[in-house]
């Protein structure tokens, strides 16, 4: 077990804003009780695979239960994110508390350019590169700044479709130089970019990508989804992986599924 993974207790989620078009209408519609047992179902098999670590949410912050969005882990280095909307930034420093307290080195970007954390950047399965989103929430400037600061390679993509206004939303990089992804989320360049840097890619359907998934955690060979098609479910399971489907519902009404809720490290 050498992945952590960060998560948040749904103690205080609920739509109480709309910063993404999934929110819109469902402010205040959210089942506590099932979210919060749908958060269970994911938290539980989760932690017999991996490392899993808890931050627990303070009232007034009903979207910090996506740790996603905390920043990013370099090394031994946290660097905080800084959200784009308001009404998320007060999560900022509950997060960079938790990963002071945990020995990281604090590498604070530059002020009033939004980077929204692992939401935006993922890392290729060999930590070879960093695949970068960018135009909704992280601005690609972030993207420049990150290649020179951590002097490594990141591809800089462009998403187009603000139902798909994270990377991670629409993006999965899998083993081996595979990703999986939706092409609609992405202009014309970026699909090139990700065609030209990948060994294989399995792109999905419109349903499975407002399905959200491409919002997977994969841990060992396991992808944790909350929904795939039968031929999705083939294509993965010819690629060696077993999938598991843990529904999230209520996480979905935020815009949010599976791999949004958590945040994971080596
Ligand atoms: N309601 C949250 C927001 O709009 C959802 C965040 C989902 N997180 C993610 N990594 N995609 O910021």
């Amino acid at each position: 077990m050498n992945e952590h993974i960060l998560m948040c207790p749904p103690d205080y989620f609920g739509v109480e804003y709309s910063i993404n078009p999934w929110m819109e209408n469902q402010i205040g519609k959210v089942d506590r009780k099932l979210a919060q047992r749908q958060w269970r179902q994911f938290h539980h098999p989760l932690s017999q695979h991996a490392k899993v670590e808890l931050i627990f949410p303070s009232k007034g912050t009903p979207d910090m239960v996506f740790t996603a969005n905390c920043g990013m882990v370099w090394g031994s280095n946290f660097i905080p994110s800084r959200f784009r909307h308001p009404q998320r930034q007060s999560e900022e420093p509950h997060f960079t508390k938790w990963f002071r307290d945990k020995g990281f080195d604090i590498l604070d970007l530059p002020e009033n350019i939004s980077f929204e954390g692992a939401g935006d950047i993922l890392p290729a399965y060999d930590s070879s590169l960093l695949w970068a989103g960018g135009s909704f929430r992280t601005n690609p400037e972030i993207h420049v700044l990150l290649a020179r600061e951590l002097n490594c390679r990141v591809i800089s993509l462009h998403l187009i479709n603000p139902h798909f206004y994270h990377l991670d939303t629409c993006f999965c990089p899998l083993k081996e130089g595979v990703v999986l992804y939706y092409p609609g989320a992405f202009d014309q360049l970026s699909c090139h970019l990700i065609e030209q840097n990948t060994n294989k890619t399995i792109t999905v359907s419109d349903e499975d990508a407002y399905n959200l998934a491409c919002n997977a955690v994969l841990i060992d060979n396991i992808l944790f989804m909350n929904s795939a098609s039968e031929s999705l479910q083939e294509k993965l399971k010819a690629e060696g992986y077993s999938v598991r489907i843990v529904g999230v519902s209520e996480f979905m009404k935020a815009g949010g599924a599976n791999k949004c809720l958590t945040f994971s490290w080596h």
